[in-house]
């Protein structure tokens, strides 16, 4: 028997992972938020990163065999969130407007100020296929530190009251519920886990609220929320 709860005891940090393609001599950019990322070895530093095939992030980092790894603070805007981990690059230009610090690799990093908790640029040695996520294993070519301490994946789940999307190797199926929510009266986004409260939104009751509203997070139409 797998009990699904079990993996939920595995703990993890919440990262943005981010890499590059060039199409017709132009340099694209492109990323996603990621969990499954741990340090592999340290002489050299090598640290792995699962990533689904059908993400278009997989795609650049075939592509370029560099990624870059941003780990996320408490602070992190639940906006970035929304659009680096619940929308794809296949739908959209994540890096339109942005203003993102590049690294010395070539690849952008996201986040600045009290977001970020470390960052690495990787370029990849290897890669494990495994079912639907490739492992890529990236050697370290520049680590810089922040002296303020990472979002754990419990705080994204417990905290932020957020899920993990279907490509997320971490993702379940709560038909059956293992995130243990407050006692709030409220609409909860099915994709991502935001609670619409009224309260927390000038009071503007769900019922007013206008028919082309979306999640402020991930962007999902009113028909994927259920009250709570
Ligand atoms: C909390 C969280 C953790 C995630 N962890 C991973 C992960 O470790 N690996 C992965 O492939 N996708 C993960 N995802 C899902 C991707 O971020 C998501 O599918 C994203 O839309 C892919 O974007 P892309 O198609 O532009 O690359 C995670 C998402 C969230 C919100």
């Amino acid at each position: 028997m797998i009990n699904e709860k079990a993996f939920r005891q595995l703990s993890y940090g919440l990262s943005i992972v981010t890499s590059r393609l060039m199409v017709d001599g132009q340099e694209a950019f492109n990323g996603q938020v990621a969990n499954a990322i741990f340090q592999v070895s340290s002489k050299p530093p090598v640290i792995a990163a699962s990533i689904n095939k059908d993400n278009l992030t997989h795609k650049y980092i075939n592509d370029s065999r560099l990624f870059n790894i941003t780990v996320l603070t408490e602070n992190i805007d639940m906006e970035k969130i929304g659009l680096f981990g619940y929308k794809s690059g296949h739908e959209v230009n994540k890096f339109e407007n942005r203003n993102d610090p590049m690294g010395e690799n070539g690849i952008p990093l996201v986040g600045e100020g009290d977001d970020v908790s470390a960052l690495f640029e990787c370029r990849v040695i290897s890669s494990i296929d495994v079912h639907t996520h490739t492992v890529f294993m990236g050697e370290v070519t520049r680590a810089a530190h922040f002296d303020q301490a990472p979002m754990t994946y419990a705080h994204f789940h417990k905290v932020k009251g957020m899920k993990s999307p279907k490509n997320a190797p971490t993702y379940i199926d709560d038909s059956e519920p293992v995130i243990e929510k407050g006692e709030s009266e409220g609409y909860v986004c099915d994709v991502c886990g935001f609670e619409y409260n009224a309260s927390g939104n000038s009071n503007i009751a769900w019922n007013d609220l206008p028919h082309d509203w979306i999640c402020p997070v991930c962007g999902a139409e009113r028909d994927a929320f259920s009250l709570q």
